[in-house]
């Protein structure tokens, strides 16, 4: 099975489908896409629905994402899955684009209808049913410190927490001057979720986090071996909720603070889990694809794909 396709791949139906019993209609796009578990989670809830389409991983330079949505589009693609660096150009190049998705920032879900190209967001909302489903609390009214608020995750999530109405969100990064421009945005919203920016080295960050019920990490700070923990023991409390965006590995550095803290903990697999089912169901109204994807999620997880 061919694992990473390009655009030069996108020519004609029969050229891209030869050899396969389903035609490609749908895809995740990337730069690079080779690692994107996005393909193991869709497939397999295709397969289930017996929808008879193929998704593939497909591989776009930088610059590139206008020629694929339209080259897509003329092949008849029902949408796509959009990842790292694309996110930004594809709220840009879609005809329309869900508010909330507007608020986020970004798309990373893009569905092709016959009158127009529209895009959503689903790692806001992926996020807030993760908590739901993980810590059994919603984003209102919660307290919330968001580590590495700057990235694009970490906008998505703190934008997620502002549209949700949280009472208060603790923004922090590295470098600070990224925040001000967020925060400016997200007020623009009318949220009324109190807002305060904090670099990682300000000293007011472990009281301020012991301020909070929920503490967020969307660096990324934990995926490589040998990273430390993004906070210090004197940021976690028993009882905190601790959640990392990051699945691989399974338990990293915060979260093995965390854990020996006593605070409950819950790593980024469901909100990959989530944010997939949500698009899934943007192309698919009516589908349940739920139990499925998260069998193939826990799986292919466990067998170390
Ligand atoms: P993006 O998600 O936009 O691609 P990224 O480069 O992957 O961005 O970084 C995601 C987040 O991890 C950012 O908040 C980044 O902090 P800066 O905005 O200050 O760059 C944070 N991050 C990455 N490496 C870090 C480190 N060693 N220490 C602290 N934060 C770090």
């Amino acid at each position: 099975m061919k694992q990473v396709y390009t655009i030069h791949d996108l020519t004609t139906r029969d050229a891209l489908d030869s050899g396969f019993e389903k035609p490609a209609k749908l895809a995740v796009l990337g730069w690079p896409v080779a690692h994107s578990a996005s393909p193991r989670m869709h497939q397999p809830a295709l397969d289930k629905l017996g929808i008879d389409a193929r998704y593939i991983r497909l591989e776009v330079e930088p610059g590139g994402i206008p020629g694929a949505f339209a080259r897509m589009r003329e092949l008849g693609f029902i949408g796509c899955n959009v990842t790292v660096p694309h996110k930004f150009d594809a709220l840009a190049h879609c005809d329309e684009v869900h508010p909330d998705a507007l608020v986020l920032g970004a798309v990373n879900t893009v569905r092709f209808d016959a009158d127009a190209t529209r895009g959503f967001n689903t790692d806001g909302p992926g996020f807030a049913r993760a908590i739901e489903e993980g810590f059994g609390v919603s984003l209102a009214g919660l307290r919330v410190a968001v580590a590495g608020a700057g990235g694009g995750a970490g906008q998505a999530i703190a934008s997620q927490c502002a549209l949700a109405g949280a009472a208060r969100l603790v923004l922090v990064n590295r470098s600070l001057e990224k925040l001000g421009p967020m925060i400016a945005k997200l007020r623009e919203t009318g949220s009324a979720t109190e807002m305060l920016a904090l670099s990682l080295e300000d000293s007011s960050l472990a009281e301020q986090c012991l301020e909070c019920d929920l503490i967020v990490n969307t660096s990324s700070v934990g995926l490589k071996e040998g990273d430390p923990s993004i906070l210090t023991a004197a940021c976690l409390k028993p009882g905190h909720l601790v959640y990392d965006t990051i699945y691989q590995p399974p338990v990293t550095p915060l979260l093995a603070l965390a854990a020996s803290r006593g605070c409950r903990t819950s790593n980024g697999l469901s909100m990959l889990l989530h944010q997939g089912v949500l698009a899934f169901r943007h192309w698919f109204p009516q589908s349940d694809p739920l139990e499925v994807m998260r069998a193939a999620l826990s799986h292919s997880s466990s067998a170390g794909g």
